[in-house]
């Protein structure tokens, strides 16, 4: 056991005391963020002539040697040590000798907390951006594809009104393409940088912290020193962003386990994305999908934590802080992983086409078109409304579809109707003739995907 600050300390700390105030199991994970941090703040040190040129190089040194070391595994972080500050604080001093000793001046592990989880929290949400353009790639891809592929829409789950698979999809282009949006806000607003707050209230050395946030590549430096230690919004801001990104995944993947039930048959998911049962030879299982929206708990679990565990803090530092990383770094390799499998799945599934329409033509989603005929041959809505819902009734009792009544039949519920009828209640008229900016027309949709590309091309 190797702590920082045995000296005020009389007796040993209790090996339980210890396993459970350490952080060293979790917090290792951002050890080449810490390191980068602690080469900024030495160079700074040297600029401001708090250290000298030589000691400067000597730790520079040490510290790429520990960090490369670590990569290649020559070296194991133990955990002997309480935290990944104190691991490479000690081995850089047992490397380097006397320089060592002054890499910490003018910091304290809550500044240097702060930093690295911040380091940490600005690389991964370009990881995750990443992923979700990627996802955004995909997505466009089969928007182009399907611009013809006729399905129902859906309200409370019972057909409503004709769509395409590309204004479907379109739908969820759009809400990743907000997440993205949500990304690129809170790196916006949590880059700014707190090393040099030191514990809570700055230090007495002329520490240059517009220097050492530029080195970082930092907005600039933070500008209270007690909230700078204490912030963790951007984490909470985060987890919330991401339990949004699960949310819609969760969506994504209950409509594809919907779509791959043997009463829809809408898709196939390929064989690399589905498994057996190991009783039942017949099944094939949507398990990624189904592990997707299992795993969205785990994100809003991690919102929730972090939420309570900061109500009640008072300034500044407190260790219930610490509490920041395990969850953050559990919701952030979950998204990261449910991001790329989804992705993966959505790329290889196939879409049976003539099921999709066959579905859309059996369920009266033409019904709104069959009484805008009327309106359109001035009856007035509301009566149109009536007339057409006679018309369901009687195709419900004949077994008929729409378009499946003889010209006669029509006559009957109305004189109105002419041949043209046929041609109105078409699956393919229905759909096209929808071009609103956002509605699923050919038209329509042609001039969303052309904004959408537009976009990808440019962030
Ligand atoms: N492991 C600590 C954390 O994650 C580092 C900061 C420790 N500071 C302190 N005063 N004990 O928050």
């Amino acid at each position: 056991m190797a702590q920082l600050w045995g000296g005020r300390f009389t007796k040993e700390t209790d090996k339980l005391v210890y396993q459970f105030n350490a952080s060293i199991s979790f917090d290792q994970k951002f050890y080449e963020q810490d390191i980068r941090g602690s080469k900024a703040h030495v160079k700074m040190l040297a600029k401001q002539k708090i250290l000298t040129k030589e000691e400067e190089q000597a730790i520079l040194d040490g510290l790429d040697g520990i960090a490369e070391d670590v990569k290649t595994g020559k070296l194991t972080i133990t955990e002997q040590y309480e935290d990944i500050h104190s691991f490479v604080e000690a081995v850089l001093i047992e490397r380097i000798g006397e320089p060592g000793k002054k890499l910490h001046t003018g910091r304290s592990r809550n500044d240097q907390v702060a930093l690295d989880m911040k380091l940490y929290t600005r690389d991964e949400i370009k990881e995750i951006d990443c992923l979700l353009k990627r996802m955004l790639e995909v997505l466009l891809r089969l928007m182009k594809e399907h611009i013809k592929t006729y399905m129902p829409g859906f309200t409370h789950l019972q057909k409503a009104q004709p769509i395409t698979l590309a204004h479907h999809l379109g739908a969820y282009f759009e809400m990743f393409k907000r997440d993205r949006g949500r990304m690129s806000d809170i790196y916006e607003r949590m880059n700014y940088c707190p090393l040099g707050s030191g514990a809570l209230a700055g230090t007495t050395y002329p520490l240059d912290r517009t220097y050492t946030a530029e080195l970082l590549e930092f907005a600039g430096p933070t500008l209270n020193s007690m909230d700078s230690v204490s912030d963790r919004d951007y984490l909470i801001e985060l987890l919330s962003a991401l339990s949004t990104v699960m949310m819609h995944l969760s969506r994504f993947s209950e409509e594809v386990i919907i779509w791959n039930s043997n009463e829809y048959q809408f898709v196939e998911i390929d064989d690399a994305y589905s498994t057996g049962s190991s009783i039942m030879p017949q099944k094939k299982n949507p398990d990624i999908a189904e592990l997707v929206r299992g795993k969205t708990g785990r994100v809003y679990g991690a919102l929730t934590s972090l939420l309570t565990t900061m109500k009640g803090i008072p300034l500044a530092y407190n260790k219930d802080m610490q509490e920041d990383k395990e969850f953050v770094f559990d919701a952030i390799d979950t998204v990261k992983g449910c991001l790329s499998l989804f992705t993966g799945m959505l790329e290889t599934m196939k879409f049976q086409k003539d099921v999709m329409a066959d579905s859309a033509k059996n369920g009266f989603t033409n019904a709104t078109d069959a009484a805008d005929y009327l309106v359109n041959r001035g009856v007035p809505f509301r009566d149109a409304h009536g007339i057409i819902g006679r018309l369901v009734l009687y195709c419900i009792e004949e077994g008929k579809a729409i378009e499946e009544l003889g010209m006669s039949e029509f006559k009957e519920i109305s004189p109105v109707f002419e041949e043209d009828i046929y041609e109105a209640v078409s699956l393919e008229t229905c759909v096209d003739k929808r071009n609103t900016i956002g509605a699923p027309g050919e038209e329509a949709m042609e001039y969303v995907i052309k904004i959408e590309q537009e976009y990808l091309k440019k962030n």
